[in-house]
């Protein structure tokens, strides 16, 4: 079997797991407090006035659940899901052939709407904010604009680089709302609950185990549980215990923090060979053979946030955590107030 055609199957078999683990209703999503609170009260005062829901956009780092919120809130409503990305539209009429198929209160779904064509992006914003859509038919002095009437529908971003999304399309949703990562105890419960679904019995500190390991997100917490559940039946007869998590993640090259070997390499080489930085994003990603928005929306976000790394204006540090880390002396003359910016 070629690599590629592997690396398919496994892309699928990660798709199908995903969506049978993914929670249905507000209720079984778990963690973000502060976000289900406001989309509770959206949610109820739209059924109430028996309104569509405004326009909605989260964003965030992949796996924290963006698109698994516009999936349940479709449910929530009781309304029908377009699912699109923005380089998916690559022209204006491909966005009005699905306008003009949403029934009242759908939700349109657009993952990854910072690269949304300008062209669509400008038919878009009418659609969105007057339910209108303009049309031109024919070419040259015979053409001819048509204005056509969409019924009242939502429209739900999500992207990765909220700050690539133009103002005037920010300004079109009634809510934006960042996702932010999950906390080891909601990690946790999501294990458990996902242990559920795939019928698989796994004790607390087993679960918490692998939530500890998880980068503050559930897409990798489910992974990891599903490459556990793989390891304790071949070599532990079904039982997910504690040590059968360390084993199964060790075996990974997962290590106590959640950092894959990929991580490890940025921060040694960053250590190594830049004495800590500061190396622009550039650097880094030629560091690790991947392209710049890899490295800025995998690999960094939770860098940064488990305090191993620093966006400084000069390019990106390491801390003293992260030397730590490394067992690494910090360099001659290493100032750590340079770090205590930001
Ligand atoms: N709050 C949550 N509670 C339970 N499971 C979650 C939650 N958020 C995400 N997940 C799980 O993580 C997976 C990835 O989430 P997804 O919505 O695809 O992330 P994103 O669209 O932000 O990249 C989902 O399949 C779902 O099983
Ligand atoms: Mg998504």
């Amino acid at each position: 079997m070629g690599a590629d055609v592997l690396k398919k199957l496994v892309d699928e078999e990660e798709k199908g797991a995903e969506l049978s683990l993914r929670p249905q209703s507000l209720r079984d999503f778990i963690g973000q407090p502060n976000l289900k609170r406001q989309l509770r009260i959206i949610i109820n005062a739209a059924r109430k006035r028996h309104e569509p829901l405004d326009h909605l956009l989260f964003y965030g780092p992949p796996g924290l659940g963006k698109t698994t919120l516009a999936t349940l809130l479709a449910k929530e409503m009781g309304v029908d899901i377009r699912v699109t990305s923005g380089p998916a539209l690559e022209r204006a009429g491909d966005l009005a052939s699905i306008l003009t198929s949403l029934e009242e209160g759908d939700i349109f779904f657009i993952d990854e709407i910072h690269r949304l064509h300008k062209s669509v992006e400008e038919t878009l914003y009418p659609a969105m904010e007057d339910f209108k859509l303009d049309l031109v038919l024919g070419k040259g002095p015979a053409a001819r604009s048509l204005r056509l009437d969409l019924n009242h529908f939502t429209v739900i971003g999500a992207t990765t680089r909220i700050g690539l999304l133009s103002s005037p399309m920010r300004d079109r949703f009634g809510l934006v709302q960042r996702l932010a990562f999950y906390s080891n105890e909601d990690l946790q419960k999501i294990v458990i609950r996902s242990a559920r679904v795939l019928g698989l019995a796994i004790g607390e500190a087993a679960a918490l185990e692998i939530a500890r390991r998880s980068r503050g997100t559930p897409r990798i917490a489910n992974r990891l549980l599903r490459r556990v559940r793989d390891f304790a039946e071949i070599e532990a007869n079904g039982q997910v215990t504690v040590n059968v998590v360390r084993e199964a993640l060790a075996m990974m090259a997962i290590d106590e923090q959640g950092l894959t070997k990929t991580d490890r390499h940025l921060l040694q080489t960053l250590a190594r060979e830049h004495q800590g930085g500061p190396v622009g994003l550039e650097t880094l990603a030629a560091m690790l053979n991947e392209d710049v928005g890899t490295v800025r929306e995998v690999y960094e976000p939770f860098l940064l946030q488990a305090g191993f790394l620093k966006r400084t204006p000069r390019g990106r540090m390491l801390t003293r955590r992260a030397f730590q880390l490394l067992k690494l002396p910090l360099p001659p003359g290493w100032q750590d107030q340079l770090f205590s910016q930001e």
